[in-house]
């Protein structure tokens, strides 16, 4: 019996009951809960996460109800770029455990119901490959040469870059190999540029997806998937020239977000179908929206993300806008849309939405994270709106470690610890990505607050003192916690989960409000006051007040779930007449 006010006697169609999901289509709408194996949770004791980790922490993630992980790289590398930098794609990393290591991983995982997506990243290799470092041996005009990118320096002894390109991380996009030769690397010099118009370098990424999708794994993240092909033929646009007049909207420009990169996944597409299910893949392209449905169409990787939260406020107009543009976009792929909050390359959102609307990302960090100072508190109620808007959405939602426990992002972390090439190459002019890829906090206590054993090195990145009380233990004796919220929303949602389809419900300036088949409501307050509840019974509410207890407003930044009333509870209130919106 609801204990709700406005409940309503005309009460909409029961929710259907669970859904059987085509298991080729497990990946439309799951909860994907991303883990950046170096700060997830450290076995072994070496101050780095492994992959034992992961396993140890299998029943962690069974507890949250997630569907899947999707795991950064794991591979061979020197840590240039967080792991995005690659020695060997069918292999793991010594500091993160072995093969053996992986299998017991997908075993664990498959066992707990978890499906696993692992990262591919086949724009670049690291400089450490055994073909980048063939093709250094074997010198200018060699065919080991042909699979990078390498072209001969300008002037009468090639000391000039072929260009004067500058590279996504800052520096020049151009480094001299000693004997005339230049290689492109659109990130760190450490990350030489494939050349995808060699047979060698296609066959070779189709053999590495059969290797994981052999060894069980259920999808794929690509790593800049709107890279990779290239045309550097002609004469080649100055930095200025590409800012200025290439169109990024054509398909045509010497290496962003061509239009024959989309060969490359329709080769790829034909593995993913090999495999029964299919293995799933979703894009990491940051393009024009509407360049977005090719790399998300059933043809091609079959998901893309959208990072459009990632850079809206807390505002009821963005978030709403989002929404519509982007259930349009995934429709037109004939794709599910996804949702990401964060991730390893961005500011935690429980800081971001603690701070004024506006406030520019790297002045913020530079400032230690206190100009201005982030109002963590607002932050992470708003984070936890946010959290209930997304999941009540049709379509994937991304959840980055941490989240769950409404970690802020560590802004004060010393320079002197800071790994993250975009602080290095830009010699300090941006701190980076390092302050939301400091190691989790397990416990209250211990060394590490439990992300290594007793005994064992110090965490990669120092930990402040403010994630103790953030600790999984902690927060699993509150049932207020953030993480509690978290179990609820995704044990709720899993429950009441429907057909893709959404439709907007009349709601007051500062609110969203929609509804699923089925009548699943979800209402948003994006104001700072309370606002009337429409009728339902309340099943979740991200400000943490336990469903049912005399709810009577939606309240300020809070989002609240609803489900229809059965007529028995509407009898038994004595509400009477419709009050939706
Ligand atoms: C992607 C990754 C990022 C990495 C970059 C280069 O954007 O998410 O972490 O630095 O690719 O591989």
């Amino acid at each position: 019996m609801t204990t709700t006010p406005s409940a309503t006697a005309a009460a909409p169609s029961a929710l259907p009951a669970e859904q059987p999901v085509d298991p080729a289509l497990w990946w439309r709408q799951a909860v994907v809960y991303q883990v950046y194996p170096r700060s997830f949770a450290d076995a072994d004791g070496d101050g780095t996460g492994d992959l034992a980790g992961v396993t140890s922490r299998v029943p962690h993630l069974e507890r949250l109800g997630v569907d899947a992980v999707w795991l950064s790289p794991f591979y061979p590398s020197a840590l240039a770029d967080g792991g995005y930098d690659v020695d060997d794609y069918r292999d793991v990393d010594p500091r993160l455990g072995t093969l053996e290591d992986f299998d017991r991983m997908v075993a664990a995982l498959h066992a707990a119901g978890i499906r696993l997506i692992v990262d591919i990243v086949p724009n670049h290799s690291s400089d450490r490959h055994a073909w980048f470092r063939a093709a250094l041996a074997a010198g200018p005009g060699s065919p080991e040469r042909e699979r990078y990118v390498f072209r001969r320096g300008l002037g009468a002894d090639g000391a000039q870059p072929p260009t004067d390109w500058l590279s996504i991380f800052g520096g020049p996009s151009w480094e001299p190999v000693g004997d005339g030769d230049w290689y492109l690397h659109n990130f760190a010099p450490e990350q030489p540029d494939w050349n995808w118009d060699h047979p060698d370098v296609r066959a070779d990424f189709r053999r590495t997806l059969r290797f994981w999708a052999d060894r069980g794994v259920d999808g794929f993240r690509i790593d800049v998937a709107h890279f990779l092909t290239k045309d550097l033929t002609g004469v080649l646009p100055t930095q200025a020239e590409l800012e200025a007049t290439q169109d990024l909207t054509d398909g045509a420009h010497p290496f962003n977000d061509r239009d024959d990169v989309h060969d490359v996944y329709r080769e790829w597409r034909a593995v993913f179908d090999e495999y029964d299910p299919p293995r799933m893949a979703v894009a990491e392209a940051w393009v024009p929206a509407h360049r977005r449905p090719a790399y998300a169409s059933a043809e091609g990787l079959g998901q893309a993300f959208n990072f459009d939260l990632l850079v809206a406020e807390f505002d009821a107009a963005a978030f709403r806008r989002v929404v519509e543009e982007n259930l349009l976009l995934a429709a037109d792929a004939g794709s599910s849309s996804t949702w990401v909050l964060s991730n390893h390359d961005v500011v935690r959102h429980a800081s971001r939405y603690g701070l004024p609307a506006g406030t520019p990302r790297i002045p913020w960090l530079l400032s230690q994270g206190t100009d201005p100072a982030p109002d963590l508190v607002r932050g992470v109620r708003r984070a936890r709106a946010a959290t209930a808007f997304v999941l009540a959405l049709p379509g994937s939602t991304y959840v980055y470690q941490g989240e769950e426990l409404g970690l802020p992002e560590v802004a004060d972390l010393p320079d002197a610890v800071l790994q993250d090439p975009t602080w290095l190459r830009s010699r300090g002019a941006d701190k980076g990505r390092d302050g939301c890829r400091v190691p989790l906090p397990w416990t209250r206590d211990g060394d590490s607050l439990g992300f290594g054993p007793e005994g064992g090195r110090p965490a990669h990145l120092p930990q402040p003192a403010s994630f103790a009380e953030l600790a999984v233990d902690v927060q699993e004796a509150d049932p207020a916690s953030t993480l509690a919220f978290y179990r609820e929303a995704l044990a709720r949602r899993a429950g009441l989960q429907t057909v893709e389809e959404l439709e907007f419900l009349d709601a007051p300036e500062g609110v969203v409000a929609f509804r699923r088949p089925g009548g699943w409501v979800c209402v948003t307050n994006f104001t700072t006051a309370p606002v009337p509840l429409p009728a339902g019974r309340v099943v979740l509410s991200s400000s943490g007040r336990p469903p049912g207890e005399g709810l009577t407003d939606v309240p300020a930044e809070t989002t609240v779930w609803l489900t229809p009333v059965e007529p028995a509870d509407a009898v038994a209130t004595g509400a009477g007449g419709a009050t939706g919106r």
